[in-house]
């Protein structure tokens, strides 16, 4: 008999690979965290986490440094891969104290509140012209054309590039997000993230190298001439920061807002809600988090042997917390299956927790209200299309293909 940690075949999230259980993967979250918050999954090699106060401690104790060095890439003959290590290896992401500290404090000093800050008005004109874009056509592809641009545009900014490099800059973030958010194996996929992570390489070298002087007050220049305590980033710790943050930053945004306003078009009178008092955004935002999160899951290691949710996990063993289960977890969220836009008690997981919680929360949030306020104020019937919403094949980062969308026709001045 299996162990009582082992999953079931019937509960291994490898059946998120079925577009089915992708289009609503709720269900089976549910089902995997009532056999076991904690559990072996023996098809994914891991350990899979759902509970709320387990993932919790997954993600305040366990170690972030997952990523094979280029060294060991080589020794398994995958040395191809290695350029792909050797970057992920310097992002913070993938870095455990003190390197993280570290390396967190100087992009910290390099991406403050007033940056953010700075980037609303910018933010409001984005989403604005986007809107008008669409306004006598009476349809918007609320992805491909606003979703994804607006964080595409934001992020060009942010980073001090020109505005029109925006389209390779998305590009290349979603060959590298393909990679991020997948656990099947998918050799086509890594020699295009490998051609993409050169191209972007290259690109953000000669930006520092030779074009520092035309480079924008943004996140690059920043980053270049950080300086806490004395300690600077090397330009390989710089381009390989930029990287992640500029992924972290488009792919997510995307989703939420994509995600978000799908969710509020399956509940009307939420929609209705929102819309007619503004006042309540903020709960909102945090909800939609909550309920359909971006960032489905991230991956760990177990530094000790430990005990969690009544299983021994050894040292050594991957896992994976699964935020998007925990955030639905009914021991932490009362009715965690509603939608509720005024929920008060909501420290939900999207965003992660600790040491590695997310370090564009606040540039988020802030689009996403931006973003919710002008959809929603500017086209105020919107409406699905007979076309059921496609789901992306990335079982991490949780977003639709497209989301077509009708609205009563305005002229330019509406
Ligand atoms: C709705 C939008 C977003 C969501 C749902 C999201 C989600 C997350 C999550 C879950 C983590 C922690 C991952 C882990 O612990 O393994 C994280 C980290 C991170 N995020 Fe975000 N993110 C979003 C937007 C952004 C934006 C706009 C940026 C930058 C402009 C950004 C940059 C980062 C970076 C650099 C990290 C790594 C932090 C560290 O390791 O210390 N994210 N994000």
């Amino acid at each position: 008999m299996a162990s009582p940690a082992t999953l079931d075949p019937s509960l291994s999230l490898y059946h998120l690979l079925d577009q089915k259980v992708l289009a609503d993967p709720y269900p089976l979250y549910r089902a995997v965290r009532e056999a076991a918050p904690v559990a072996w999954d023996p098809y994914l090699s891991c350990w899979v986490v759902t509970g709320y106060d387990e993932a919790l401690v997954v993600l305040k104790e366990f170690s972030a440094d997952r990523t094979p060095t280029p060294e060991f890439m080589a020794r398994l003959g995958l040395g191809e891969i290695g350029p792909l290590a050797d970057v992920m290896c310097r992002q913070m992401l993938f870095l455990d104290a003190p390197a993280h500290t570290h390396m967190r404090k100087l992009c910290a000093s390099a991406f403050t509140p007033r940056r953010v800050e700075r980037l609303r008005r910018h933010i409001e004109e984005i989403a604005d012209e986007l809107i008008d874009t669409a306004l006598p056509q009476g349809r918007i592809d609320v992805v491909g054309d606003f979703a994804e641009r607006l964080p595409a545009i934001v992020t060009a900014h942010l980073l001090g590039m020109p505005r029109e490099d925006h389209v390779q800059l998305k590009a290349w973030s979603a060959d590298f997000a393909q990679m991020l958010g997948n656990f099947q194996h998918n050799p086509g996929g890594v020699v295009r993230v490998l051609k993409s992570l050169d191209e972007m390489t290259r690109y953000f070298r000669s930006a520092i190298r030779e074009d520092r002087r035309r480079l924008d007050d943004g996140l690059v220049r920043s980053l270049v001439e950080a300086e806490v305590d004395g300690a600077r980033l090397t330009e390989d710790e710089v381009i390989a920061n930029v990287i992640v943050t500029m992924v972290g930053g488009q792919e997510t945004t995307t989703n939420l807002i994509g995600n978000g306003l799908l969710t509020l078009l399956l509940h009307p009178d939420r929609l209705i809600e929102l819309r007619d008092t503004p006042e309540i955004a903020d709960t909102a935002i945090e909800e939609l988090l909550r309920y359909e999160t971006p960032s489905q899951h991230t991956g760990r290691i177990c530094r000790t042997d430990t005990v969690l949710g009544g299983q021994t996990i050894p040292a050594g063993a991957p896992v994976l917390a699964v935020m998007a289960a925990a955030n639905r977890d009914p021991a932490r969220f009362a009715n965690p299956d509603r939608l509720d836009l005024t929920r008060a008690d909501n420290r939900h997981l999207a965003f992660g927790w600790a040491a590695h919680f997310c370090f564009g929360a606040p540039l988020a949030r802030m689009e996403a209200r931006i973003a919710f306020q002008a959809l929603l104020r500017r086209l105020p019937d919107l409406a699905l299309t007979d076309h059921p919403p496609v789901w992306r094949d990335n079982l991490g980062l949780r977003g639709l293909t497209a989301l077509p969308v009708t609205f009563t026709p305005i002229g330019r001045a509406g």
